[in-house]
């Protein structure tokens, strides 16, 4: 039997892209590669890239250019770059490195076999396309193999919003959702996997509308639906989108066990004027009156969102409005960045605001957020919650998993398998993680 080819796959971005990447290597393990940790023995790399911000899109071409070696030395390794910045500046990609011999986007990988077959010894592969076949139906088929605690579960791909900052109705092209029973037999499949965590994914999760037995369902009701498969012990879900955040999601955080007291629900500006030049169709007030319901729902859900900061003519009283809005929510996590402009958005026409104003805001509202969240995290001590063990810590004897609202939680006891849904009484709080013990 031949040796097994080895492939070294490097993820950027967000979940999306490391369930991709998943995808992607079990749809090269079908042409005889094996996943390897280290490039330096690999005989095709793959970058699986994003384009979200400048910073992103540049580490590409670092990247590639400490290849320059392991090609030199090795001139069958192929070379491919898949994910947003192909789909972005694949053509320009193959230009300025020539030693890529590979170029997929997001919505096509599942002809990566054909690709990689065609390239390589100086031929080159471009595929950038949007095809009309369902790219995960060509997937399905895939080795039976074990897998760890938890899993995501891509459910709905692509963006209909086009915020004028943002390049991802562009890359991942328009909203669609997965059908119904794919989905549902896709995550049986994971379960009897080892799989009990599942976090649904999506750029706008909670648009989901994927096509049922009885007309097109929701994201509540696939949630209600999973909820039902035997030894899924969690859901969880990301990206939603404020006005996606209908009444029956609301109600199911309240009223699904298994749906997780947790919510990443980006608003990435506390003030109107910004909001709506942003094209986000939702104001602040509108955002923290549908908080209030959530919290109606579901009291101890912990909210995590996404800001940006510095959008073109943000002024001193609209980054006033984003903290004003941070302290009223109060934050459990949060991501939070400087606005970058991304050529073919809206907003890239825009004139920058001064960058040290800029950066002085994002030191502002990271005190803030950081602040919050630790508050958040150091009230879970005394309190009980379950914790899914995820591996072993980084002290003998130690195991960490997460906590129901993500929270990182060590314990050290005898008997902790990986996979165990244990409760847990959090005893400290540390700078990232909770210590905790069995009850
Ligand atoms: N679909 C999600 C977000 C996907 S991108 C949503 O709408 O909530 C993840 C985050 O990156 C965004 O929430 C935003 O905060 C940030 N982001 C997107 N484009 C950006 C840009 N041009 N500059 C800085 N941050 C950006
Ligand atoms: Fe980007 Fe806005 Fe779509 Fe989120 S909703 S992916 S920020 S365009
Ligand atoms: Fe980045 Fe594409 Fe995800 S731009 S954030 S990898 S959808």
């Amino acid at each position: 039997m031949a040796e097994p080819k080895k492939l070294f796959i490097k993820t950027y971005g967000c979940q999306m892209n490391v369930y991709d990447s998943e995808r992607m290597a079990e749809a090269l393990g079908g042409q005889g590669y094996v996943e390897t940790q280290s490039a330096d023995d690999a005989d095709m790399i793959l970058l699986n890239t994003c384009h979200i911000r400048e910073k992103a899109a540049e580490k590409v071409y670092s990247e590639l250019g400490r290849f320059k070696g392991l090609k030199a030395a090795k001139p069958d390794l192929k070379i491919g770059v898949a994910g947003c910045v192909a789909q972005a500046e694949g053509e320009e990609i193959m230009r300025r490195q020539p030693m890529v011999d590979l170029v997929v986007g997001p919505q096509s990988y599942h002809r990566l076999p054909e690709l990689e077959a065609r390239a390589g010894g100086g031929a080159k592969a471009l595929d950038t396309d949007f095809p009309e076949e369902d790219k995960f139906e060509r997937l399905k088929s895939r080795p039976k193999s074990a897998r760890g605690p938890t899993a995501f579960l891509t459910v709905q791909e692509g963006c209909d919003k086009f915020c004028a900052f943002c390049v991802v109705p562009y890359t991942r092209g328009a909203e669609v959702s997965r059908p119904a029973e794919r989905v549902l037999s896709e995550a049986r499949d994971l379960v009897e996997r080892g799989v009990r965590e599942i976090t649904l994914l999506g750029q706008n999760v909670n648009a989901y509308h994927g096509a049922g037995g009885d007309g097109d369902w929701s994201l509540a009701r696939l949630i209600r639906e999973l909820a039902k498969v035997d030894g899924l012990e969690r859901i969880r879900f990301t990206t939603s989108h404020p006005n996606d955040m209908d009444d029956e999601l609301i109600a199911a955080h309240g009223e699904v066990d298994k749906l997780m007291p947790y919510l990443h629900l980006p608003v990435q500006s506390g003030s109107d004027r910004i909001l709506k030049r942003m094209n986000r169709k939702h104001t602040s007030e509108s955002y923290i009156r549908l908080i209030e319901r959530i919290r109606a729902a579901r009291p101890d859900i912990l909210m995590s969102g996404d800001f940006i900061v510095g959008f073109p003519e943000e002024t001193e009283e609209d980054f006033a409005a984003t903290m004003a809005l941070v302290e009223e929510v109060r934050y459990g996590q949060c991501y939070s960045f400087k606005y970058s402009s991304r050529p073919g958005t809206p907003a890239a026409e825009r004139a920058l605001v001064d960058p040290a104003a800029a950066d002085d805001r994002l030191h502002r509202l990271q005190a803030l957020l950081t602040r919050q969240q630790r508050e958040i995290q150091d009230a879970m001590v005394g309190r009980e919650t379950r914790v899914l063990f995820e591996r072993e810590g980084r002290v003998a004897g130690q195991m960490a998993g997460k906590s129901e609202h993500l929270h990182a939680v060590h314990v050290t006891a005898d008997g902790i398998a990986r996979g165990d849904l244990r409760r847990v009484r959090i005893t400290e709080s540390n700078p990232n993680s909770l210590s905790a013990v069995l009850v």
